[in-house]
């Protein structure tokens, strides 16, 4: 098979085997002397260049031979649609096969076809990469299983599911930068590389230069450093002047979790908000955020999304429909306690006031709500990492924190008003010893501190929210977990 691979011709044309007067054909052709229009898949798709001599780079998605005719499908990742090439059978080649990169020259035409309003009709197809079908993990028309496709995490994007989901993590990128900027938050970039914990719960990942420097001692930063957990201690720093702001990218958690919720790297969109005084001001911008971004999606990405609600998880998208319908509902932790401990579903972890809510307590509130959305408010002071507002209540003593719970996934975003008050946050941060490493951050409150708040939101849990996969390393191009670190 491989021998007859590397044997066989890479180009194969045809002068014209259309219907054109052989003398008429220099006049009437003049695309023969320039060079054919490059056009992509998504534009041939709407018909552009109709007429006209165009190349066509890109993937075959399959092949149909007859006796006669050959049907080509290739896709460039434009698209989910794949644009359909009909040819002469005398421009079938045994290197054209499914996987294998193409060039094709041709006429794009009005298709007898109703699902298929264009085609292009080759005059010649150029092999640019072989494809071994048998070779090839991934079989033409084949629906592989997300756990198949998986192990290959540098092909999988050859899939249509992955490609529709490459597709789909961009606009919901782009959805999320629009909203920001609709709403007059400025984008700031915050560092990757850090020294502090903003979450305070060890779970980090710490940066060391590989190269032993000659002192034998050193360390690249003279102080350690990490990859950051969060963006948020940043963005109150700049929310001391720009009253607000939102940051969007990678975060790092050495979380020893094989969940389905959990990644060692993961995108985080946090956003922080000055002169908050209130939770419903950040759980007003959190959902405003998750409808408009799932809106945008919805209708730019509609084949794409289609393709997940359709065949990957069917009767999904009556789910987001309805998630997108009601407005979110707000239970405090009070109340979700109560909940849960009136509830006859037999839990494994405590239900008792003070201890965190765990993933079966996330859902089982969310079904209590309707499978809906819903914020779950002011969590136990002591549950609540250094920065969060102190309620100040007896005897169940709070913070202003919000989690926001989503079907399917448990949580989706975190926030909280944070503690502006310098006497309290010294307190407080006295009282874990870390006062030294954080007097920059108790400076922020010592010149102009205002009220604010904030909120970080797990985009691979949100992708995961809209397009109901099961697992959160099928919604990211390379997944990082522990004892994984492909490519
Ligand atoms: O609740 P978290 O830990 O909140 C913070 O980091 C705050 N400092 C954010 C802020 O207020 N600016 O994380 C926020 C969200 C979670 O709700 C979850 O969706 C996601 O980040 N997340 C993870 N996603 C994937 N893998 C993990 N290991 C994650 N840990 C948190």
């Amino acid at each position: 098979m491989i021998s007859m691979f590397r044997a066989a011709i890479k180009t194969i044309s045809l002068g014209s085997r259309r219907s054109f007067p052989s003398g008429l054909r220099s006049e009437a052709r003049p695309f023969c002397r320039k060079t054919p229009t490059k056009v992509r898949v998504s534009e041939a798709l709407t018909g552009v260049e109709l007429g006209s001599e165009v190349t066509i780079q890109g993937w075959v998605r399959s092949v149909r031979s007859q006796k006669e005719n050959l049907f080509v499908h290739v896709n460039d990742g434009s698209s989910l649609q794949s644009l359909q090439i009909f040819a002469s059978s005398d421009l079938n080649n045994p290197l054209l096969t499914f996987g294998s990169a193409v060039e094709i020259k041709g006429v794009l035409k009005k298709s007898p076809h109703p699902k298929q309003p264009f085609e292009l009709e080759a005059e010649e197809i150029k092999i640019v990469g072989e494809c071994n079908p048998v070779a090839f993990p991934f079989k033409v028309k084949k629906r592989h299983s997300p756990e198949y496709v998986r192990q290959f995490p540098h092909l999988r994007c050859r899939t249509n599911s992955f490609s529709s989901l490459m597709r789909i993590r961009s606009e919901a990128t782009a959805a999320i930068h629009s909203y920001f900027k609709e709403h007059g938050f400025v984008q700031i970039h915050t560092p990757v590389i850090t020294s502090n914990d903003c979450e305070g719960a060890g779970e980090l990942f710490q940066v060391e230069a590989t190269c032993p420097q000659d002192s034998g001692e050193f360390n690249f930063f003279s102080v350690p450093a990490y990859l950051t957990v969060s963006g948020q201690l940043h963005l109150e720093v700049i929310s001391g002047a720009l009253s607000r702001v939102y940051t969007f990218g990678p975060t790092f958690r050495a979380e020893n979790s094989q969940s389905r919720r959990h990644l060692a790297e993961f995108y985080m969109v946090e956003a922080e908000l000055s002169f908050t005084q209130s939770i419903e001001d950040l759980t007003k911008v959190m959902e405003d955020l998750f409808r408009s971004a799932t809106e945008q999606v919805l209708t730019q990405c509609a084949e794409d999304v289609d393709l997940f609600h359709k065949h990957v998880t069917p009767g999904h998208r009556e789910a987001v429909d309805a998630m997108l319908k009601r407005k979110f509902t707000i239970i405090s932790y009070n109340e979700a306690v109560e909940v849960l401990q009136r509830s006859t579903e037999a839990f494994v972890f405590s239900t008792e006031w003070g201890c965190d809510l765990q993933t079966e307590h996330e859902k089982y509130l969310v079904k209590h709500c309707g499978n809906q959305p819903v914020f779950v408010t002011d969590y136990p002071y002591d549950l609540k990492p250094f920065y969060a507002r102190d309620n100040q209540d007896h005897p169940r003593h709070t913070a202003a924190a919000v989690d926001l719970l989503v079907p399917g996934v448990g949580e989706l975003c975190g926030g909280s008003l944070r503690e502006e008050r310098l006497d309290l946050l010294t307190a407080r941060l006295e009282a874990a010893d870390l006062e030294d490493t954080y007097s920059w951050y108790l400076d922020l409150r010592r010149f102009g501190s205002v009220p604010h708040g904030g909120f970080g939101m797990g985009f691979e849990r949100y992708l995961q929210c809209i397009l109901g996969i099961d697992n959160i390393k099928d919604v990211v191009p390379f997944p990082r977990f522990s004892h994984s670190c492909l490519l």
